[in-house]
């Protein structure tokens, strides 16, 4: 089984493992602040992911969400020395808690591989829909094995736009004010609560662009690859290319990406 094939079936296993846990039961944990949330379940699914892998790789490393925050200096050395790394699995368990634990709809598995510092695998699977975006490399980006592409959309005002909020205050801030600025400009924006979720449905064209002012890799690692092999383009809210580490992003159909700098950019 290639590596594409095999996130695609931990993926999936995964999201069937989330849905069959009923939100209504799952206790609430905070990670630092109160705004922002972990379960049992995103421990679970990280557990569940990362033992996949490590039975099939062995020699592989993995880099998830969970283990991460309580391990922040394995983190950082991981994303230092990235380049180096023959094959790095990075894992969101969930991507879209606060939408999971609300028993609301966009919430996401993601998971990619990263070889010497190259994005290769990408997959986001949405357990709720039954929606698997996945992306290798110089191979297209596909939804349930259909070949998809950004939107065509080359104005602003007729443009679908996508942000989130941060569980930090201060970057909410700029989020709304942001917003602000865009809100008067576009056709309408949506706060989908889960920045993989987001990314795909720019892929995909039901988002014209998305942008956040901070995010981790594993919220975003799947998302970039998915984006880019479908046409579209991702870079820093200041237009240089996207590295894996910064933690702001734009991603649009590449039609849109210079008008929505210059925008954001007014309100830095
Ligand atoms: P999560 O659900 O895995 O926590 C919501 O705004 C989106 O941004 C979600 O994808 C959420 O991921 C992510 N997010 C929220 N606050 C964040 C922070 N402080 N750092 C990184 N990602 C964050
Ligand atoms: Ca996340």
């Amino acid at each position: 089984m290639n590596f594409l094939d095999f996130a695609k079936q931990v993926a999936k296993e995964a999201g069937k493992m989330i849905n069959s846990y009923s939100s209504d039961s799952i206790a609430i944990e905070s990670k630092g602040s109160i705004r922002d949330v972990v379960t049992k379940v995103d421990r679970a699914s990280e557990q569940l992911i990362k033992h996949r892998i490590s039975e099939k790789f062995p020699n592989h490393q993995i880099l998830g969400e969970e283990e991460s925050f309580e391990n922040k200096d394995v983190h950082t050395r991981i994303l230092n020395q990235i380049n180096t790394i023959p094959f790095l699995w990075i894992v969101d368990p969930i991507d879209g808690t606060n939408n999971f634990v609300q028993n609301i709809p966009g919430f996401v598995v993601s998971i990619a591989l990263i070889c010497k510092g190259v994005l290769t695998v990408g997959v986001i699977y949405d357990p709720v829909r039954n929606e698997m975006f996945c992306a290798k490399k110089d191979h297209g980006t596909f939804m349930n094995d259909k070949k998809i592409e950004t939107s065509t959309t080359s104005q602003l005002e007729h443009s679908v736009v996508g942000t989130s909020f941060s569980s930090d205050f201060h970057i909410r801030e700029k989020t709304v004010e942001s917003l602000s600025t865009i809100i008067s400009r576009c056709r309408t924006a949506r706060i989908l609560g889960s920045a993989a979720l987001n990314l795909a449905y720019v892929a995909i064209g039901r988002l014209t662009a998305f942008w956040h002012y901070e995010l981790d890799a594993w919220d975003i690692a799947a998302g970039i690859l998915i984006i880019r092999e479908s046409g579209g383009v991702v870079t820093t809210l200041d237009g240089r290319e996207h590295k894996i580490f910064n933690k702001d992003i734009l991603a649009s159909n590449k039609y849109i990406q210079k008008q929505l700098l210059k925008e954001l950019n007014l309100t830095k």
